[in-house]
């Protein structure tokens, strides 16, 4: 059941979106795994188009939010407001009170506010004035940055980038793809897209990811993988046990989608870039030698084998 859901998700993504196939294949994954992501990629590639129609697809409610260095932690979580015809406060729901939440330029907003994200992302709900508001169920944070920006942004701290399961780099297209975009795919078509799922299907199907069976070789494979990022000398700073549970998660969730019941070596090897390389301080020098952190992961994934 899962695995038609998510063709049938994919197939009406892909009325609107050209190309950019693994990457939605990512994102559904990351939704289904209870995850958030941070899409890392320049303007006017399709990220806010993504973050809709995914909302649209699922029939999820959704909300933009434009991150800007003013911004307070109650423009994202809301605030209690006072009702002059009860003499009264209440509470007035900030724009995180949706399904799907596009946190857009993330790295724009100032320290609080990121935190402030973070931490609805972890807890799933929101304490305002010392009330517990719980935030909508599924609850998904897909965040931007754009890698070019250097001025005016607050880089997120590395205790917190790990609440996001993916980091996915958002790409140009094809030439054949970007004449699909010319010719009108894009927003102009959302209207033509149908919701397949709904909150109670997404939460179903985020049920059974739980219980996707993760044998004790492929759990070996993940710790092998984690703990090898600690060893090599390139590195600062290694995958966390935090990084270990996310691994297992997502490969849980892949191979749901890939109509299994159980995690292969592969579901792992797939998402060890995606989960791992915001997670990865590679050391300076190394930096400046045009050593990336997914260079790192790939030759840890070359030498590390299934025991
Ligand atoms: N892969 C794509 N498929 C369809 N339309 C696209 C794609 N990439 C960009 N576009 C179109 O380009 C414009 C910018 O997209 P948008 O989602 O706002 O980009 P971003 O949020 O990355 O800045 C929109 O009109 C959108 O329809
Ligand atoms: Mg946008």
């Amino acid at each position: 059941m899962s695995r038609t859901l998510v063709s049938e998700m994919l197939e009406e993504l892909e009325k609107v979106i050209a190309g950019k196939r693994s990457l939605l294949e990512n994102v559904i994954v990351a939704f289904l795994a209870r995850g958030h992501v941070l899409l890392e990629g320049p303007p006017g590639l399709g990220k806010t188009l993504i973050a809709r129609s995914l909302a649209k697809v699922s029939g999820c409610t959704f909300k933009r939010i434009q991150c800007t260095p003013d911004m307070l932690p109650s423009d994202i979580i809301g605030s209690y407001v006072y009702v002059s015809q009860t003499g009264t406060f209440t509470f007035k729901k900030g724009p995180i009170f949706a399904n799907i939440v596009l946190a857009d330029e993330i790295n724009r907003a100032p320290p609080k506010s990121q935190a402030a994200f973070l931490e609805a992302m972890q807890e799933r709900q929101v304490t305002v004035e010392g009330n517990m508001h719980p935030l909508p169920d599924p609850f998904f944070v897909i965040a931007t940055m754009n890698p070019l920006e250097m001025t005016g942004v607050y880089p997120l701290p590395e205790a917190q980038i790990d609440r996001f399961l993916f980091k996915l780099i958002v790409d140009y297209p094809s030439e054949e793809e970007e004449l699909e975009i010319i010719y009108g795919k894009g927003f102009d078509r959302l209207d033509e897209v149908r919701a397949v799922a709904s909150p109670e299907k997404i939460r179903a199907v985020q049920r059974i990811v739980d219980s996707v069976y993760l044998d004790e070789k492929v759990a070996n494979y993940i710790l092998d993988l984690t703990r090898s990022t600690r060893d090599s000398d390139i590195i600062l700073l290694g995958a966390s046990s935090r990084a270990a549970v996310s691994l297992a998660k997502a490969a849980k969730a892949r191979a749901l989608v890939m109509g299994r019941s159980y995690v292969t070596p592969d579901d792992v090897k797939a998402l060890a870039i995606p989960t791992l390389r915001h997670r990865l301080r590679i050391k300076p020098e190394a930096e400046l030698e045009g050593i990336t952190v997914d260079d790192v992961i790939n030759s840890v994934l070359r030498t590390v084998k299934v025991r």
